[in-house]
Order: C-alpha cells, then sequence, then structure tokens
C-alpha cells in the first residue's frame, strides 16, 4: 500500500486488501480490546440486536462479518436445537478464534463457521431466516451491495439487524467522545499493536476511529436499505449515538 492510499475515511484505494491485513494481525486480541474500547457496552449492543431480531427459535440464522463469533453465538442461543445458523467473515484469522472459542462453549447448534464474502455470499434467494451483521459495513468496499446481499439472502418476511459505530450529534456528548477516541483508542490500539508484525505500520486503531468519520448513519442509512428492496426499515440510536442498530424487515 502506498502512502497515497493511506486508509482514511470509508473508502480508499486496496481497502480489501487492508482490511483483511488488519484483522489477520489483531485477531488474537480483537475481543480483549472490543470490550475495553466499548468499556463493556458491546455485550448491551448484541442484547439489543437479538431482541430486534424477534422469535429465532428454530429458524435459520446468518451472520455476516462475523469476526471471532460473538453474535453468531448469541444466534445459536436463540435459535437454539433445531436452529441453524451460519458465520461468514473475509479474514480466515478471525475464524480461526471463533471456532477455538466455540470449542469450549456448549451451544445448542454449532455455528457453522465458512470463510466468505459478503459482497458475494454463496447462499441461495430467500435462504433465511434472520441475517445480522455487527460493525463490519464501515469494511466493505461497496455497503450497498453488501446490504443488498443481505436482502437477496433473507426469505420474505425475515429480518437484517446490523450494528455500527457511529459519531454521536449531540456536541456535548460529541467532544468527550473524540477525546475518548482521540485518546484513549489510539493509546490502547497502539499498546496491543506494540512489538506486532502491524507495528510501524498505518495503526489499525487510528483507522478505526477514521474510518467512523462520514460514515452514512441513521436515515442515510436507513435509505440504503430501502434502495436495497427492504420493506421497511429502521433505525435506533445507542449508547449516546456511539452505535446505531438497523432493522431490515423483506416483504
Ligand atoms: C469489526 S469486525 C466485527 C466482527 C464481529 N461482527 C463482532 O461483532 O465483533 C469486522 C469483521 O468484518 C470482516 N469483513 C470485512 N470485510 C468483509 C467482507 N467483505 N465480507 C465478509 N467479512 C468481512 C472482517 O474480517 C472482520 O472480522
Amino acid at each position: 500500500m502506498n502512502e497515497e492510499s493511506k486508509p482514511n475515511g470509508t473508502q480508499f484505494e486496496g481497502k480489501e486488501e487492508y482490511v483483511k491485513e488488519v484483522f489477520t494481525e489483531i485477531a488474537s486480541y480483537y475481543d480483549e480490546m472490543n470490550d475495553l474500547m466499548s468499556m463493556g457496552m458491546i455485550q448491551g449492543w448484541h442484547r439489543f440486536m437479538m431482541k430486534k431480531a424477534g422469535d429465532m427459535k428454530a429458524k435459520k440464522c446468518l451472520d455476516i462479518g462475523t469476526g471471532t463469533g460473538e453474535i453468531a453465538f448469541l444466534l445459536s442461543e436463540n435459535a437454539g436445537k433445531d436452529g441453524e445458523v451460519f458465520g461468514v467473515d473475509i479474514t480466515p484469522k478471525m475464524l480461526e478464534y471463533a471456532a477455538m472459542k466455540m470449542e469450549k462453549m456448549d451451544l445448542p447448534v454449532p455455528v457453522i463457521f465458512e470463510t466468505g464474502d459478503a459482497l458475494s455470499l454463496r447462499f441461495e434467494d430467500d435462504s433465511f431466516d434472520i441475517v445480522t451483521s455487527g460493525y463490519m459495513l464501515r469494511n466493505v468496499t461497496d455497503i450497498q451491495k453488501a446490504i443488498a446481499e443481505m436482502h437477496r439472502v433473507l426469505r420474505p418476511g425475515g429480518r437484517a439487524v446490523v450494528a455500527e459505530l457511529s459519531k454521536p450529534d449531540n456536541r456535548m456528548v460529541r467532544y468527550f467522545y473524540e477525546l475518548y477516541m482521540k485518546h484513549r483508542v489510539y493509546w490502547l490500539g497502539r499498546r496491543y499493536d506494540k512489538g506486532k508484525p502491524i507495528d510501524g505500520k498505518y495503526p489499525a486503531y487510528e483507522w478505526l476511529v477514521s474510518s467512523i468519520q462520514g460514515f452514512p448513519k441513521g436515515k442515510e442509512m436507513t435509505d440504503k436499505f430501502i434502495e436495497a428492496g427492504f420493506f421497511e426499515a429502521q433505525h435506533f440510536v445507542r449508547s449516546m449515538g456511539a452505535v446505531n442498530i438497523y432493522l431490515g424487515i423483506k416483504k
């Protein structure tokens, strides 16, 4: 990656390779960082996602950009032994950690983890009841296509529940949020990067902060759900705007 294509904002040259490289290198400490950076709030965001997914008993579910599997494990718990759960991610290393974690768990139904691209899923049209995705959209090269794929693989009546980080609207909250992101998150990221192969390259957590700037949220994002064909799209603001959760329902 040359200087001009240095990661910045939502789209840049070489993004797909950069994203894979980043998640390969941070996979071993990704969960720990998530908990620290979200100040433990991430579990609450995931519970909220499950609530919005509705009744999941015995349903067929797909978590896209599943990473280390946290959301997929919740899908399994909610779908129960008669359910079916898939977790897809473009970075094999993240899936390795998901699989290692699952070995130590006693889930009602094992998650089928597989490598795949959110922009061209291998699944047939109308094949899932529920699709989830947490914090992946910022990482893809075509947000609209990723949402269209969620819509395509959902059955009529199916639900897509998507979480994404965002910048709070309220000026006062945003002031403290920016301080937190600029100092605490950079600092934590650099501490974890130290001595790792990623050390010295463009720091992964610096990109995390820059990728939130200008990323579509709220109505701008629900419009994308409608454009993708969803019959209904809603958004819910959590943690004073640090996270937006979207619900799309297919007709
Ligand atoms: C911030 S992590 C989120 C992981 C997980 N959903 C969670 O809640 O912790 C984003 C994940 O999206 C994956 N990803 C990025 N681009 C992707 C794509 N085009 N298709 C599938 N997964 C992708 C990354 O490999 C990474 O594991």
